[in-house]
């Protein structure tokens, strides 16, 4: 079933205020009941890899050049190489034609649309996106400039919190472009497993749709990597046609400032996506390439990462799931805690600022309404592990009693 159709028309207003002007907005004039902590961030507080400034110096003259829209020969190599490790892929993607890089997997996912929509030619005025609910906000702005309507698919637990493929409406799927998914899933962690990224893969193909496949939170998961598309497109025995992928340094090596990320998957979409990208985006710095090589060489920073978000999910499991029910997600270093019997998800956020100047995001401000006026996020409140593990804890113990006082 179709949950949600929203048309945005080129030239209207972007779609969504950001979740973060809206919390601000909620909580203006509103004073902390205790020293502020902050768990509404999703930007990765751990420490940088220990070689990026010495990659850097050593790369520094590249500043000067202006570098190939298609990235260096050992930028590719090296994410080739990592994909293929940790994806068992068995050399199936070539680093020439399957890999392209980009500012940040969010400069790949913002034009992917449009890309998509031009190549596929669907001869309809207004193309179809399929995008999650809730959703990273990317995705919609991805849409509005495609100048496409976006279909919100709700991500509940029922379903693991993914996209429910089983109830599409085939004249939908032909008239969709572009198919945005998150796995591990934002905010909620989940991964999809093989069967669902492959049943996608066949709609994909049977109903001519790129996927947009984000796999940024790909690395930080607690104890089973998660599943790829790309490993999900092997084990079918197939190729990567209309699979797109997209992952960054941001959350497995803590460099979100470094904009380095990639694409990868459908070789004959990227070399069409290049040249479009030649005239269009911003090419990734030698420097920057220089350093996602050594970090895609190298897990042992990732390893350390992983173990610093674990250590502070055990925390939260611990304080939490007595009162919450299991509270760890698979992947990703969020929350997302359904406090629905505490009041829906902005009224929780002020009180809990009002009385233990804890900020959290609520859910409802990133998911969308839909049109019998419910929201996937209502009941949800996100809370983000991305400080030190003290100031995380010491959050967590305030959130305790909170739920326990209010039990
Ligand atoms: C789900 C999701 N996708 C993509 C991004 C963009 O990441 P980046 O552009 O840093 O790779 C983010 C960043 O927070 C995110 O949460």
């Amino acid at each position: 079933m179709i949950v949600s159709q929203k048309a945005y028309r080129r030239g209207a207003s972007l779609p969504h205020s950001n979740p973060f002007q809206r919390l601000a907005g909620l909580l203006d004039g509103e004073t902390p009941g205790l020293d502020p902590i902050v768990m509404t961030i999703g930007e990765p507080q751990h420490a940088i890899p220990p070689f990026t400034a010495d990659v850097l110096m050593d790369n520094i003259d590249g500043f000067r050049r202006y570098p190939a829209i298609t990235g260096s020969p050992e930028f590719r190599g090296a994410v080739a190489a990592w994909l293929d490790r940790r994806y068992g892929l068995n050399g199936m993607i070539d680093a020439d034609h399957g890999v392209l890089p980009l500012n940040g997997s969010r400069e790949g996912l913002s034009f992917g649309a449009i890309a998509a929509r031009d190549q596929l030619a669907k001869d309809l005025d207004h193309p179809v996106v399929i995008l999650p609910n809730p959703f990273y906000q990317t995705y919609a702005a991805a849409a509005h400039v495609a100048d496409a309507q976006a279909v919100l698919l709700d991500a509940m637990p029922g379903n693991g919190f993914l996209p429910d493929l089983d109830s599409l409406d085939p004249d939908l799927l032909d008239r969709t472009v572009a198919f945005y998914i998150a796995s591990p899933t934002n905010p909620e962690g989940f991964a999809a497993d093989i069967p669902y990224w492959q049943r996608l893969i066949t709609l994909a193909r049977k109903h001519r749709f790129f996927i947009f496949a984000d796999e940024c939170y790909s690395e930080i998961y607690r104890e089973v990597p998660p599943p790829g598309i790309l490993e999900a497109a092997r084990a079918m025995g197939s190729d990567f046609s209309n699979i797109i992928v997209l992952n960054s340094l941001s959350k497995r090596s803590n460099l979100a400032g470094l904009r380095c990320g990639f694409a990868a998957g459908d070789p004959d979409f990227l070399k069409k996506w290049a040249r479009f990208r030649g005239l269009a985006a911003p090419q990734v710095p030698l420097p920057a390439q220089a350093v996602a090589v050594r970090a895609y060489q190298d897990e042992d920073h990732v390893i350390e990462n992983r173990r610093l978000y674990n250590e502070k999910f055990a925390v939260a499991e611990r304080l939490l799931s007595p009162l919450l029910g299991p509270v760890t997600p698979d992947a990703g270093f969020f929350l997302w805690l359904d406090t629905g019997r505490w009041g829906e998800s902005p009224a929780v956020a002020l009180d809990l600022w009002r009385t233990i100047g804890v900020k959290v995001l609520p859910g409802s401000y990133l998911a969308s309404d839909q049109p019998d006026g419910s929201n996937p996020g209502r009941n949800y409140i996100r809370v983000g592990l991305v400080a030190p593990l003290e100031k995380t804890e010491m959050a967590l113990e305030r959130l305790a009693n909170w739920f326990g006082e209010k039990a």
